[in-house]
């Protein structure tokens, strides 16, 4: 049985937040006592480092680094050797464009993204394409915001060679059709990034079944750490890539003019990683997967829908996206900038997000500065909806009196 009470006993954070009405799981969760402890236990316990020593403390510290990849393989089903670990989906999105990209993409080449796109997604393309003389093309939205398969098609062509997408749009929180676009992509032999950093939260993915060639996310979306992330790569393409940093750790023997390198994922790993975040995503997944991703979905949705059920009858206020399957609600009080609004919400202690969300081509489209942004996770419960929609109204009320109107 999913009780939110329970829940939020295992965030310390609300023991040292009073009243804290925290919606803005969509930039960071929460972190639940048992991720920092994992971490504090690596630190104080066997803190010492992996892969190098020779003694029994630096083998137990590999040994749980190395269980940390196994439990991201197994959440992600894939293979061992497919889970690269860098700082976040960012970096993970720059990774593919860099190794992938900076190999095989030509000039001439076409890469495709979308308007709904978080900048981590295309940017490090629009760079590459620049020096390749390459082109980024961006899938038209629809009248809601959405990409569709028909849109994906009209700018597809012969020339395409990669397709980089988000699955859940940080700021709409909709879906894209990942799966048909995929199937479409390899069809034609195109290569398929999946940004994730929205979905973990939210879903299961399974990679071998979704078939992308790359997948990205975060650890600190999900419950776990900041300063750790996941690449996802099939096994058939890391085999065809060179890795970005070469350094310490990741080869076998080095001479003056060569270097061989050590097998893959190690080979993509250079230098000290960070271990106790490694860890602590581990169990962040087993939080994750115990407490389940339906129990996830119909807690949060059902939020959602109870605050969507309120606001609607408030006047004032412009709520940007319909129906999106993740519980986000992005809106604006009318004729106020996100940030002004915002510091009413924090005076209630409730955090939202204001601003492009790092979306600028989204906010361009929505022909607005920016927008708040409130979004739910298992730790938020009702009062947190009646708190927020309070503050909505006292939020056009406020504005209106300072406007004169
Ligand atoms: N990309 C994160 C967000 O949407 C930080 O807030």
């Amino acid at each position: 049985m999913f009780d939110v009470k329970e829940i939020r006993k295992l965030f310390p954070i609300y023991l040292h937040n009073e009243n804290l009405t925290y919606l803005d799981t969509c930039a960071t969760s929460l972190k639940p006592l048992r991720v920092l402890n994992k971490m504090e236990e690596y630190y104080r316990e066997y803190g010492v480092n992996i892969h190098r020593g020779v003694y029994k403390l630096s083998y137990d510290a590999t040994l749980k680094y190395d269980e940390a990849r196994e439990k991201v393989a197994s959440f992600l089903n894939c293979k061992f050797d497919e889970v690269i670990f860098v700082r976040n989906a960012s970096e993970a999105l720059n990774y593919c464009c860099l190794t992938y990209g900076e190999q095989y993409l030509n000039s001439g080449d076409e890469v495709i993204t979308s308007e709904l796109d978080h900048h981590s997604c295309f940017l490090p393309w629009l760079k590459l394409c620049e020096r390749k003389n390459a082109f980024l093309k961006y899938i038209p939205l629809n009248s809601d915001g959405r990409i569709t398969v028909e849109s994906f098609l009209a700018v597809l062509t012969e020339r395409t060679k990669v397709v980089a997408l988000n699955m859940y749009s940080n700021v709409m929180g909709y879906r894209s059709p990942i799966e048909e676009i995929i199937k479409i992509c390899h069809e034609r032999g195109i290569i398929c990034i999946v940004d994730a950093a929205q979905a973990v939260p939210h879903e299961r993915i399974d990679v071998k079944a979704l078939d992308c060639d790359f997948l990205c996310f975060s650890g600190h979306k999900m419950m776990g750490p900041t300063g750790i992330g996941v690449l996802y790569a099939k096994k058939s393409i890391l085999k065809k890539l060179q890795p970005l940093f070469y350094g310490g750790d990741m080869n076998n023997e080095v001479t003056k003019d060569s270097v061989e390198l050590k097998e893959i994922p190690f080979c993509f790993e250079t230098g000290t990683p960070a271990i106790s975040e490694v860890i602590g995503l581990g169990e962040a997944i087993d939080m994750i997967l115990e407490i389940g991703y339906d129990n996830i979905h119909n807690h949060t949705m059902e939020l959602y829908n109870y605050t969507m059920d309120r606001l609607k009858n408030i006047e004032g206020i412009t709520i940007y996206n319909k129906n999106p399957e993740l519980p986000i609600i992005s809106f604006n009080i009318d004729g106020v900038h996100p940030h002004d609004a915002a510091t009413i919400f924090d005076e209630n202690n409730i955090c939202l997000r204001a601003g492009h969300h790092c979306a600028q081509l989204l906010t361009k489209w929505l022909n607005v500065i920016g927008t708040l942004r409130g979004s739910f996770y298992i730790y938020n419960d009702f009062n947190d909806c009646d708190k927020f929609v309070n503050t909505v109204k006292n939020c056009v009320e406020f504005f209106k009196k300072i406007n004169g109107e």
